[in-house]
């Protein structure tokens, strides 16, 4: 691990405080057309191992948390171009817009594809990231990132710009899985309850000071799961005979499935040994799945009014695509003296099945997801309830008995409500396969920009329920849904499919 020291206070000091807050005043090069001097003040991480914001809790206000979603922002695009630039920042605007709008954030998702690295310069292509944060930092706020398969390639580094991107102390993107083929946007993040609002302010320190047992604020309510679905071309690198680009694999690595299961179960163990319930989660990973290909092209597919959304890549792009089947999906998740098995072929296949066994552990009922998030497919904007079934896979086993283990226990509900009807409903749980907004103006695709977001009551975690609508760059709101029992039946109005250019959001500017 790399220490990066900024400019800044000396190290003991530094050493000694948890979290250290810096005001730079950025040079000119950092700053966005339009802003001025003022907003020029930043907070900046001095040592990129030590300085954590304070954890994530539900609103003290209204006992919520509320994602934003930004994805597919690809900045960069056409750099050499003027209108690469206005791109960006037409980019810029739309994440200014929704956060005006969306006042009520917790936290900002960046769902991959920050960056159209096969745009870059190797000298400066993880510079976009001060471009890209600028509308949290401004606002104070904190971010978590999943990247993805264009933010890898021959003059981007993942690395790099997982490095620049943990210089500034707003952003909460970690890397907990250490191999080398992992990717590296693979780590959780907990979300505790409202009443812990005061008191994680400084964590460390008050776990030292009170030793209360009945601290309730050590156990989250949820959690945030982020996974690298990888892709893109590796960074400086041929193949040695032909000299094309080296492509990278395009599915969550087996080491992230195998670190997923046994850090779940570990989250999970103190409370389930209290009796508890499982500890309820959410995910992101970039690339979607091959489930989600699954239902679009299934008898009856996606149902403008009951999986409201645009559905225009159709088929879309999942894990796996443009490889053939592998060995990997009788993959266990564990490392074999830290080889991986599979032999993956790059040639002439649709897609292969490397997805399962990811899938399969995001199915599993001990696992408590409630919905996936994805990006990737620009044209591409509705939720579905998965079964769980995948082709050739034993997905529906592991999710029928999440219905009978997952949290809410329908027998005491039904007792303790004294009305037996509807709450048979409620059981028929799945994990929400959803896709997000297409956020960015680089990228193909003229679909109006905009972005998913995400609210999870408190009180609404016991019945598996999460709200979600997309805050489009117009300020408009649609899609909005409520993802419970009934959400793939429950009928909705149809989301408009508009388109806007460029051309019409430079104009604004003059
Ligand atoms: C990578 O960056 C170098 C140096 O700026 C540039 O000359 C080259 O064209 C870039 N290569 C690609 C594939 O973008
Ligand atoms: C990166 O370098 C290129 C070539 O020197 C330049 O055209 C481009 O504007 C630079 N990009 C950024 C983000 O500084
Ligand atoms: C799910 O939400 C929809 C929309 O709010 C509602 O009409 C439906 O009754 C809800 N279903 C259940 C089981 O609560």
């Amino acid at each position: 691990m790399h220490h990066h020291f900024l400019v800044g206070s000396s190290f003991t000091a530094a050493a000694t405080v948890t979290v250290t807050l810096f005001l730079l005043a950025l040079p000119d090069r950092h700053q966005t057309r339009g802003q001025s001097q003022s907003q020029s003040h930043v907070y900046r991480r001095n040592l990129v191992d030590l300085a954590e914001p304070p954890p994530l809790t539900f609103s003290p206000k209204d006992g919520t948390f509320q994602i934003s979603v930004f994805e597919d922002l690809h900045f960069g695009k056409n750099a050499w171009e003027e209108w690469g630039a206005f791109q960006d920042s037409a980019t810029a605007r739309v994440m200014n817009t929704v956060l005006d709008a969306e006042a009520s954030t917790d936290l900002v998702v960046l769902n991959g594809d920050l960056i159209s690295g096969e745009n870059t310069y190797r000298e400066n292509s993880t510079r976009y990231v001060d471009q890209i944060v600028e509308p949290m930092v401004r606002r104070g706020m904190t971010w978590a990132s999943t990247y993805g398969n264009h933010d890898t390639d021959f003059n981007l580094s993942r690395t790099a710009l997982w490095e620049e991107e943990r210089k500034w102390l707003g952003s909460r993107t970690g890397r907990m899985v250490d191999h080398p083929e992992a990717g590296i946007s693979n780590y959780y993040l907990p979300v505790y309850p409202a009443e812990c609002g005061g008191r994680n302010m400084n964590r460390q320190l008050q776990d030292q000071q009170e030793s209360s047992p009945a601290c309730e604020c050590d156990t989250p309510s949820l959690i945030l799961w982020f996974f690298d679905s990888r892709g893109g071309r590796a960074y400086q690198s041929h193949y040695p005979v032909t000299g094309q680009p080296l492509g990278e694999q395009n599915w969550v690595h087996h080491s992230v499935v195998g670190w997923f299961k046994t850090t779940r179960a570990s989250i999970n163990a103190p409370s389930l040994t209290a009796n508890e319930k499982v500890i309820l989660s959410i995910g992101f990973v970039h690339i979607p799945t091959a489930a989600s290909l699954a239902f679009q092209r299934s008898k009856g597919g996606v149902d403008a009014s009951r999986q409201p959304g645009i559905n225009d890549n159709v088929p879309l792009s999942p894990q796996g695509q443009e490889w053939c089947k592998g060995a990997s999906s009788d993959d266990d998740g564990e490392e074999h003296n830290g080889e991986a098995k599979e032999v993956e072929e790059k040639e002439g296949c649709d897609y292969g099945d490397q997805y399962i066994p990811f899938m399969q552990a995001i199915a599993a009922a001990s696992h408590g997801m409630m919905a996936l998030f994805s990006g990737h497919d620009h044209g591409n904007s509705w939720c579905y309830k998965w079964d769980g079934k995948i082709p050739g896979a034993q997905v529906k086993r592991d999710m029928d008995q999440a219905v009978i283990t997952a949290p809410g226990n329908e027998e005491q509900q039904q007792e303790e409500e004294g009305e037996g009807e509807g709450n048979g409903q409620g059981q028929k749980r799945g994990v929400n396969l959803c896709f997000g907004q297409r956020t960015g103006y680089g990228g193909y695709g003229s679909w109006i920009r905009g972005s998913r977001q995400i609210v999870v009551h408190q009180e609404e975690l016991e019945e598996f329920v999460i709200r979600t609508h997309i805050r489009l760059e117009n300020g408009e709101v649609v899609g909005a849904v409520t993802l419970n029992g009934t959400y793939g039946e429950d009928r909705y109005p149809v989301t408009r499919n508009e388109r806007t250019h460029l051309v019409d959001s430079a104009l604004e500017d003059f």
